[in-house]
């Protein structure tokens, strides 16, 4: 009998048109927390810190919150996120789609990417007026100065260019939604990658495949949708798992 990785390597073999869905799970490999695992960061804090209610009325813990566990500048991509670039390199993956605010993907090398909730590399400021736009890092520098440094000169909020829960009308509009759940629907591989497929709507994302087109989830924890027909999954490390598939690749 096969093992899920080799049925893996036939499928991706196969593909020339793979859709990736990225979630913090391929970043852990690179020393980032994921969120919703036992190791996660609503381990310890609740999620609400990530609202937009929240960042407004607590902007000097929210910034402490994402210095202190999001240090993205810190981290480099790993091997999970460097085979997902060489893959789109050769042709097989076509687009990444990822949850990661972390910008490792097009550290690794990958050109065509949705980053779905945002980056925290960049910050702009609130007062549609104004929108002044900052690097993250910009903005930390401005503490040695300024005891509020997460206020613009003209005194609104700088806001971190992510995705919040309870963000309106978000970078993301009803037709570049639309647009995204098309070329899922056209993909002839879907690739879940290190998500829990709970936050809405990314989630949605997958139940807009074609139920004939194969999905491999690679993910250590459970989702909602293992048990789904013609769905494929693997509760290993990322990395492993893409390693042995790219070995498989190499050798046939
Ligand atoms: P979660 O923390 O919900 O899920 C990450 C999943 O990756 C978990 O199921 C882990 O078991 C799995 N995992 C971790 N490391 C892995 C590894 N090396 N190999 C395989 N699996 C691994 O993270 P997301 O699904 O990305 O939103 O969370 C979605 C959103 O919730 C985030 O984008 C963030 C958060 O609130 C916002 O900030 C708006």
């Amino acid at each position: 009998m096969k093992t899920p990785i080799e049925t893996a390597t036939e499928l991706i073999q196969k593909a020339n048109n793979i859709i990736v869905l990225t979630g913090a799970g391929i970043s852990t490999e690179s020393g980032l927390s994921d969120f919703r695992s036992k190791s996660g960061l609503y381990q310890h804090t609740p999620s609400e810190i990530l609202s937009r209610d929240f960042f407004q009325k607590q902007p000097e813990v929210f910034y402490e919150f994402i210095q202190t566990y999001l240090r993205i500048q810190d981290v480099e991509p790993n091997k999970g996120h460097h085979l997902i670039a060489r893959w789109e390199q050769n042709g097989k993956v076509s687009e990444v789609i990822t949850q990661n605010i972390d910008g490792l993907h097009q550290a690794a090398g990958t050109k065509q990417i949705i980053e779905f909730h945002g980056t925290l590399k960049t910050a702009t400021c609130m007062n549609p007026s104004c929108r002044q736009a900052y690097q993250l890092e910009q903005v930390f520098e401005r503490k040695e100065e300024r005891p509020y440094f997460w206020l613009c000169d003209c005194g609104e909020l700088i806001k971190p260019d992510v995705v919040l829960f309870g963000d309106v009308g978000s970078h993301m509009n009803h037709q570049d939604i639309f647009d995204i759940r098309t070329r899922i629907w056209d993909c002839d591989l879907l690739l879940v990658l290190g998500t829990s497929l709970e936050v809405y709507p990314f989630s949605d994302f997958v139940r807009y495949r074609n139920k004939d087109v194969p999905t491999i989830i690679v993910n250590k924890g459970r989702t909602s949708f293992d048990y789904e027909r013609n769905v494929l999954v693997i509760r290993q490390s990322i990395g492993d798992v893409l390693e042995q598939i790219d070995q498989n690749l190499q050798e046939s």
